[in-house]
């Protein structure tokens, strides 16, 4: 089986060497010339656990390789999968599609010999239609179909998460197309992964629907962290209660600083956009957009008061910047709304992150002192605030940072410690949801 990926970030490379570990012969392609080169010199241009000798592996055993050449790749590809991004758009909030459209374009000159064309990019509804159509006007000779096969990993579990799906959705139209699909997906029939084959509007909403799903059982959770700290409630515990319920289940209800990423703030967004453009009603989905602003907010307001109301002049050790642990990943990231403002008012920010510092660079305002490590980031600082719950920020060494710290506040946004053991360490301790 022959696979071109277009596009070699987060679900391209990822899936592309997934698929080239399955058995195929991968090539990803990407218009940055730079990326190519870095992977063909066998470094990985993003930080995710496990892809750098799964790439490695794949690339030296020939499996997976990486060009810019679209018109090299796609002739002899049996299917060609379209991965690149799909931004907010500037300015109305809907899915900017320009890359996925001149993918298509790109990919409909250079086909020859029957070719699967599959959407993996989080796309619009009706987007498959329009890239068929695209490809039927570069291209009237050219005998294809499309496909939409929406990818759900996540970011510092994507390996885990593509080897060992909940599901696959396939999205397609023709039996050639899914027999296709069905044969490159073939080695998870060994772990049973259920195959859900649907039309392809179905597969592309699925997409959007199970992101807007999570995104609002976060923001649920978030709110309800707000009224655990007015009623003398425990958010952790509420959530443990509550997912203990079979039917509503434990897992996207851990509350924190409000969510993230390159995808549930731009998904949520776009499903609002879709709604609105046909006339239907998302009012949760817009409520959860709200909500997610509004936590990000109450974030900042608590900082502020753990600090006695005044940051000015203030030093604040930020401990993680990206969206989440175990990405380089700045997209989105709460870090981005919530220091800003901070800085606004006069507070001192000294950072650390174990893999996102450098991306966060050129996305936060001048003026961060990015430390090397968690000691230097803490020394002589008025508090410490605990954004991204990395591993290295789990167990701490309390004494010593109690001893390195000019102040006592340690505002923990992932509740990552316990309230008792924090205030016997000596620490003023503000966390989410929790008296
Ligand atoms: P990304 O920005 O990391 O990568 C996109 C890549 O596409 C870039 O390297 C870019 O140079 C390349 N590209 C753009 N136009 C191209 C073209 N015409 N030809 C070749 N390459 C081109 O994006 P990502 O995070 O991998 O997301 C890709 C898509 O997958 C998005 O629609 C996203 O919503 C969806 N998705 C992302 C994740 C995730 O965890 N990041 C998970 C599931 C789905
Ligand atoms: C998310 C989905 O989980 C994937 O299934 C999907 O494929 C992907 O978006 C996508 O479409 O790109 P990802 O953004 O990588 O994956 O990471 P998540 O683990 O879902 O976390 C997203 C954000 O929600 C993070 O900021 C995280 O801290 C936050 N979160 C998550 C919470 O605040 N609480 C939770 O209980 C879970």
């Amino acid at each position: 089986m022959k696979v071109v990926m277009i596009g070699a970030g987060y679900v391209g490379l990822v899936s592309g060497a997934c698929f080239a570990e399955f058995g195929a012969h991968v090539t990803c392609v990407d218009v940055a010339e730079d990326k190519i080169d870095a992977l063909n010199r066998g470094e990985i241009p993003i930080y995710e656990p496990g892809l750098d000798d799964l790439v490695k592996r794949n690339h030296v055993q020939g499996r997976l390789c990486f060009s810019t050449a679209l018109a090299d790749a796609v002739p002899e590809a049996d299917l060609v999968f379209i991965a690149v991004g799909t931004p907010t758009r500037r300015g109305d909030g809907h899915a900017d599609l320009q890359y996925v459209y001149t993918a298509a374009k790109d990919v409909a000159r250079c086909l020859s010999g029957y070719t699967v064309i599959v959407d993996k990019s989080t796309v619009p509804v009706g987007t498959a239609r329009q890239v068929a159509r695209i490809i039927a006007e570069e291209n009237s000779e050219a005998d294809f179909d499309v496909a939409s096969n929406p990818e759900f990993l996540r970011e510092g579990a994507a390996i885990g998460d593509f080897m060992r799906p909940d599901r696959v959705v396939l999205g397609v139209e023709s039996e050639r197309a899914e027999a296709r699909l069905r044969a490159l997906y073939r080695p998870l029939n060994l772990i049973e992964t259920p195959i859900h084959v649907t039309n392809l509007e179905s597969a592309e909403l699925i997409k959007y629907a199970s992101n807007a799903f999570l995104a609002t059982k976060i923001s649920f959770i978030n709110e309800m962290s707000d009224l655990c700290e007015k009623v003398g409630a425990d958010v952790q515990a509420v959530a443990k209660g509550m997912g203990m319920d079979g039917r509503i289940g434990r897992k996207f209800l851990h509350a924190g600083p409000g969510y993230g990423g390159s995808c549930f703030p731009k998904d949520t967004l776009a499903l609002a956009r879709i709604a609105q453009e046909h006339g239907s009603a998302v009012r949760i989905v817009e409520a959860a957009i709200e909500a997610n602003a509004a936590q990000k907010a109450r974030m900042v307001k608590k900082i502020r008061e753990a600090l006695g109301g005044e940051v000015a002049g203030k030093t604040v050790a930020v401990l993680g910047l990206t969206f989440k642990p175990e990405t380089d990943d700045m997209r989105d990231a709460p870090s981005l709304a919530i220091l800003p403002p901070l800085m606004e008012k006069g507070a001192i920010i000294r950072a650390h992150d174990p893999q996102g510092a450098e991306e966060a660079h050129g996305l936060l305002p001048d003026g961060i002192v990015y430390a090397d490590d968690i000691a230097d980031a803490v020394c002589d600082v008025d508090a410490v605030v605990l954004m991204t719950e990395w591993n290295q920020y789990r167990n701490l060494d309390l004494d010593g940072l109690r001893q390195s710290m000019r102040g006592r506040v340690f505002v923990d946004l992932r509740n990552v410690y316990d309230v008792e053991q924090m205030c016997e360490a000596g620490f003023d301790y503000i966390s989410v949801g929790r008296s």
